[in-house]
């Protein structure tokens, strides 16, 4: 199988990390192809438990190459410490590279994400104040500033100044702030460029080689379908493509190439920020998600909203990404439950709809509409094989395939690799 897409179905914090670290055995490159540091992968393994925000999850596989793609926004800083981390946890970072189209994350990014969450006041989105939004603002308003503009210094220093002279008139004239130094910045991130060159490559035909080999490369999702800027859920979004159509722009590898999609979904749901979520669980019952599981954001540390199987958002999900396979996660987060419930539509002032609505302020009236499934009540934790899962949850998952009308192929029941219920072999 050549490319293979590892994409978020939900809202994020689907355990993409968890499901690259485990696939990456069986590839030879791993991308990371959308976003930039909002992310925040989890993976245990022998090397320890890491939380990457921009380093791929293949990473701990020496033979894999590893990614960063023209779609990510890189905030420097970030990266070079997270490289460091791995290495003192003798994690070997020598196949590790970055695409020399990649939008950088400058100092005003993150200064106007904070300033612009400080000035929606009680409508803020709950960005994760990365500078996502202000960085790929500026990719499309071209005025952004890339990898390989870091290895040419002079041309640096010219592009710096003009775009700079820009956000400094919106610094202190719009918000009243104090402008940055040119010289300081410049300084600064000439010292990462020259950190980050050894790394910066033509990604693009990295990839083209490998595929070539017909060697498998995988995609590495990062946010999820449900924060797409076209799809997500307006304007509570993210500002890059997760889906699995983003996977090929965001990587340069065309989209026919892409032969299987999967989608990673929770066995409940999750949402960080701001934003309608039809099922979020305001009672004990979502506290109990929230502290099985321990739902804080690996990126941000804020408690995530938990609630039940939102299969209307799954349906959209899978139809706008064409999934071929599920990957669910943290089903052994349901042992306890006696009973389990999944939305199976939404209503609105009395009429049930078909159609996941554009318009958030409608999806805010909507109402679920659940179905009660029984519980299983025993640990799952050490099943390998899923046969020996309990009759409730093959009943559970069997009504998610039906309703989804996609084959669960993969079951994670913990976070260690072992943990993992190989239903079919994907890659
Ligand atoms: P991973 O890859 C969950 C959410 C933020 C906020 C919205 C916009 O770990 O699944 P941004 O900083 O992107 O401008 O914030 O998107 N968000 C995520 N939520 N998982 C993520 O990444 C997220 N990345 C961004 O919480 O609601
Ligand atoms: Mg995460």
């Amino acid at each position: 199988m050549s490319v293979v897409a590892v994409i978020g179905a939900q809202w994020g914090d689907e355990g993409k990390g968890k499901i690259v670290d485990l696939l990456a055995e069986r590839a030879k490159a791993v991308v990371r192809f959308s976003g930039g540091d909002n992310a925040g992968h989890t993976v245990i393994n022998p090397y320890g438990e890491f939380r990457l925000h921009l380093v791929p999850s293949g990473i701990f596989h020496p033979g894999v190459v590893c990614i960063i793609g023209n779609g990510v926004a890189i905030n420097p800083a970030v990266l070079l410490g997270e490289i460091d981390d791995l290495k003192k946890h003798g994690v070997d970072t020598s196949h590790l590279f970055i695409s020399d189209r990649a939008h950088i994350i400058m100092p005003y990014h993150i200064l106007l994400d904070g300033l612009e969450e400080e000035r929606r006041g009680r409508g803020a989105l709950g960005t994760t104040r990365k500078g996502i939004g202000p960085v790929f603002a500026d990719k499309i308003a071209r005025l952004g500033i890339r990898t390989c503009d870091l290895l040419d210094k002079e041309a640096f220093q010219s592009r710096l100044s003009s775009v700079l002279e820009f956000k400094n008139a919106i610094l202190t004239k719009v918000y009243d702030a104090p402008p940055l130094s040119l010289k300081e910045i410049y300084q600064q991130y000439c010292h990462y460029g020259e950190s980050l060159a050894p790394f910066i490559r033509d990604t693009g035909s990295i990839l083209q080689e490998i595929m070539s080999r017909r060697e498998t490369v995988l995609l590495e999702g990062a946010q999820g379908t449900m924060l797409d800027p076209d799809f997500g859920t307006y304007p509570y979004v993210t500002s890059s493509s997760p889906l699995a159509a983003g996977g090929s722009i965001g990587s340069g590898v065309s989209f026919r190439q892409i032969a299987h999609i999967i989608g990673v979904f929770k066995a409940y749901t999750t949402r960080v920020g701001g934003g309608p979520m039809p099922t979020e669980l305001k009672d004990e019952i979502g506290e109990l998600i929230r502290e099985r599981a321990h739902e804080y954001g690996a990126t941000t540390g804020r408690p995530r909203r938990c609630g039940w199987f939102d299969a209307v958002a799954g349906r959209f999900s899978i139809q706008i990404n064409g999934f071929n396979s599920i990957a669910l996660t943290r089903l052994d987060i349901l042992d306890t439950l006696p009973s389990i419930k999944i939305c199976t539509g939404y209503k609105l002032d009395g009429e049930t709809l078909d159609q996941f609505p554009s318009n958030v302020a409608i999806l805010h009236r909507c109402q679920p509409v659940y179905e009660e499934l029984p519980g299983w009540q025993t640990s799952t934790n050490n099943i390998h094989d899923s046969k020996q899962l309990p009759s409730q949850a093959h009943q559970y998952i069997a009504r998610l395939e039906e309703l989804l009308s996609c084959p669960v192929n993969i079951i994670s029941v913990g976070a260690k690799r072992e943990q993992t219920i190989m239903v079919r072999q994907v890659v």
